[in-house]
């Protein structure tokens, strides 16, 4: 019943997740009923699955109300945001652009404009005084980036206005996420993306994180259904209001050009680590997600080994019909 009542809004809608999340939505609840928006030019929107695309900066509070108004959207999956290497280049920005549409969104829920707001968190809401690897859901958090600290203020945000006023906002901490569809920006794990552009366009690539850096990452096709599962939970299950670990892989760039190598064999990889080398070294290795697996059933499909090989196989034909 639901499933033909949503109408849904996603914000960053032409980013790397927004492109995916938007073509499973709309198999899922009808084209008609999926709306975008995003700072891109429109013809940048063709061809997207949307009913409807508009040009919008998600800070102008008063277009994005209008927008939502107009359109009687329900549920709101709010991917705008700045990824940590650009936030560390403009801090204040990054907070503005992280947080105050969130605020605005957990407010119109609050006042029941909207019912369900989707919004994504990072590992970066973890730094020092924990163990690297396997980070339980519930430990300390100190983030030593702007992109941490914003996630962490608005995971705490999400939590209040859940507790405080019923808010139906779920959110999970994404790990560096990897596709072939539309391409990321701006993120330190973004080197595993990277690495595949450059292994079929130059057989090579030079790495911006150094050797021995492993970090939590995963397939955009498991990520898309973790948040579809989330997103579809019982609300009484959800006993994280926060956000959901996730941790799928890990793994270091050496092993990941590994697996580039088994099937290109020509493949090389140098490492010339800069500025966001830190961010890494402040993130964990791997996550223990066993409280989302145990509240929403997440799971994976995709090993390092299959995500390669798809990858690949995808991001070959993309680039030779482009
Ligand atoms: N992929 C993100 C980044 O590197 C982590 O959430 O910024």
């Amino acid at each position: 019943m639901e499933l033909q009542t949503e109408r849904i809004l996603i914000t960053g809608v032409l980013g790397q997740i927004g492109t995916e999340l938007s073509s499973k939505l709309a198999e899922m609840y009808g084209k008609e009923n999926v709306f975008g928006v995003s700072l891109e030019d429109p013809s940048r929107a063709e061809g997207a699955a949307l009913g409807l695309y508009q040009q919008m900066d998600v800070t102008n509070t008063q277009a994005l109300n209008s927008f939502i108004e107009e359109h009687k959207i329900t549920t709101v999956y709010h991917l705008a945001s700045l990824l940590s290497g650009t936030s560390e280049k403009n801090p204040l920005m990054a907070w503005k652009i992280n947080l105050d549409p969130l605020l605005n969104l957990l407010e119109l829920a609050k006042d029941k404009k909207i019912a369900k707001i989707f919004w994504p968190s990072s590992i970066a809401v973890f730094g020092r005084g924990i163990p690297k690897d396997n980070v339980e859901q519930e430990v300390p958090l100190n983030p030593s980036t702007v992109y941490g600290i914003s996630k962490l203020a608005g995971e705490k945000w999400c939590e209040y206005y859940h507790n405080k006023y019923g808010v139906d906002v779920r959110s999970i901490r994404y790990p560096g996420l990897i596709s072939w569809k539309a391409p990321a920006g701006g993120g330190t794990t973004d080197y595993a993306v990277e690495i595949f552009y450059k292994a079929i366009e130059d057989g090579k690539y030079t790495s911006f994180i150094k050797e021995g850096t492993a970090m939590p990452m995963l397939y955009m096709d498991d990520a898309i259904n973790a948040t579809l599962q989330l997103m579809a939970a019982p609300s009484e299950n959800l006993s994280v209001r926060t956000s959901y670990n996730l941790g799928g892989l890990s793994f270091t760039p050496e092993e990941l050009a590994a697996e580039i190598k088994n099937i290109m064999p020509e493949f090389e990889i140098t490492y010339e680590p800069d500025f966001r080398q830190a961010i890494a070294d402040s993130w964990p290795s791997s996550i223990d997600d066993s409280v989302a697996k145990k509240d929403w059933g997440l799971k994976y499909e995709f090993n390092i080994t299959a995500m390669t090989k798809d990858m690949l196989v995808n991001l070959k034909k993309k680039l030779a019909s482009a």
